[in-house]
């Protein structure tokens, strides 16, 4: 954890020492580093470039972290957007990322959304990602009101099975996502569909948090067969998101590297693709989380401590509605105390909800600790914050940045009581 380091016995992210942070702000507070977050892009988008992928396009995804400032980072990088709302669009835009580079996936967009998206430039976002017929034809229909030619690219359902969690994947038949490769075909082929839409590229993404690249090279594999199959020449083929990060130190052995991701993405369209076709379409990406989760940390601090026989309970001030992915998917997240010290407890670190699953870690090892101690939940960048909630009537919290400078800004005020009642 090369940005998370302790210094006389205080934890430091980025090199900023977090009691210091915590003593002008109020916990809990999710804190940034910008520094990390444009490494982690220039480290993806530079490593498609190095693998010799055709002008490849990063659209990072907006449902991993939509915070204003994050994504004004990306944008000055050259980042696109993968965005599933008119809200995220909306969000895009203002963060100063062109519709030219912004791909809209869902299998809910609405009339009121597709209409927008339209409407941003003369010919609309770079591309719908079309995950139905029906809403082909909303599509269609849409443009065809306002005079124009919807881009679409075909979200197709690869069929297969990553190894993630069943919640996160996505690339199945059983899965509400994307289209069969027969339903595409007979799609590319009725007329009535193109007056006023044009197919210019096909998408996959088969799930989140992925650590074993077997499904991810047959889910581009097949991505490349149908893309032949459809006879259209096509502006380009989109890779969808998903690689994961090393949550447990145990995953750290099994993580791939950028590099060798991007060598898989390479070889697996080289041999699916340009061995059979001249055609050389841009590639595109739609990464969250490995862009974003590692450069997030949330802070807490301890109210008290609990016995129930061989049960200790450490109660936090950060709870289930600030940070999900635990009580969700049962997800491991590295608990740091900030203040080092001999690791000689084991307990169950426990938020203030009333549910069971408010829980963000059982049975780890860390030092006593008591009211007012500060504790950092690691890796809390991604489906953080995005994925919150006032549940129990709480607030949301803060959110702060390291800038790149290594100057503290408030991101986002903590929500008062004002604003939520
Ligand atoms: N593209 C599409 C079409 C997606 O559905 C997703 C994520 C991504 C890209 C970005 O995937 P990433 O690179 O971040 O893995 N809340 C869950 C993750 C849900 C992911 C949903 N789709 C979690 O906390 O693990």
């Amino acid at each position: 954890m090369k940005y998370l380091s302790y210094k006389k016995k205080s934890l430091q992210f980025s090199g900023i020492d977090l009691a210091a942070v915590a003593k002008r702000h109020r916990t809990p507070f999710f804190l940034y580093c910008e520094e990390m977050l444009v490494a982690n892009y220039q480290e993806f988008a530079g490593g498609a470039s190095a693998a010799g992928l055709t002008d490849p396009l990063v659209c990072f995804a907006l449902k991993s972290n939509p915070n204003r400032e994050l994504l004004r980072a990306l944008a000055a990088q050259g980042s696109g957007a993968d965005i599933v709302s008119g809200g995220e669009l909306r969000r895009a835009l203002e963060a100063g990322i062109p519709p030219e580079k912004i791909v809209f996936s869902g299998v809910g967009k609405t009339e009121e959304e597709i209409l927008f998206a339209l409407k941003t430039t003369k010919h609309g976002i770079f591309s719908f990602n079309v995950e139905s017929i029906e809403e082909l034809e909303l599509i269609n229909s849409c443009a065809r009101r306002l005079r124009k030619t919807a881009r679409i690219c075909f979200r197709l359902n690869p069929v297969v099975k990553p190894k993630t969690h069943k919640f996160i994947s996505t690339g199945n038949k059983t899965h509400k996502f994307g289209l069969l490769e027969a339903d595409i075909l007979k799609a590319v082929a009725s007329p009535y569909l193109w007056t006023h839409a044009r197919l210019v590229g096909l998408s996959v993404h088969i799930g989140s948090q992925l650590l074993d690249l077997g499904a991810t090279r047959r889910g581009i594999a097949r991505l490349c067969e149908v893309a032949l199959k459809t006879k259209v020449p096509l502006e380009f083929l989109d890779v969808g998101g998903g690689l994961g990060v090393d949550y447990h130190p145990e995953d750290s052995s099994k993580l791939p590297a950028v590099a060798d991701y991007m060598a898989l993405v390479a070889a697996t369209i080289a041999k699916h693709f340009h061995a059979r076709s001249l055609q050389r379409p841009r590639i595109v990406f739609e990464p969250g989380r490995r862009i974003v989760a590692r450069a997030g940390i949330l802070i807490m601090k301890v109210l008290r401590n609990k016995i129930s026989e061989d049960n200790h309970f450490l109660i936090v001030d950060g709870g289930m509605n600030d940070f999900m992915r635990p009580s969700l998917y049962g997800a491991y997240h590295a608990l740091l105390p900030v203040r080092q010290a001999r690791a000689d407890r084991v307990c169950h670190v426990v938020g203030p909800i009333c549910e069971t699953s408010d829980c963000f870690g059982s049975d780890r090892h860390l030092p006593a600790m008591k009211s007012g101690d500060l504790i950092v939940l690691c890796d809390t960048g991604a489906y953080g914050f995005s994925m919150g909630s006032n549940y129990n009537l709480r607030g949301r919290p803060l959110e702060l940045l390291i800038t790149r400078q290594k100057k503290l800004r408030v991101v986002n005020q903590a929500q008062g009581y004002e604003e939520l009642l």
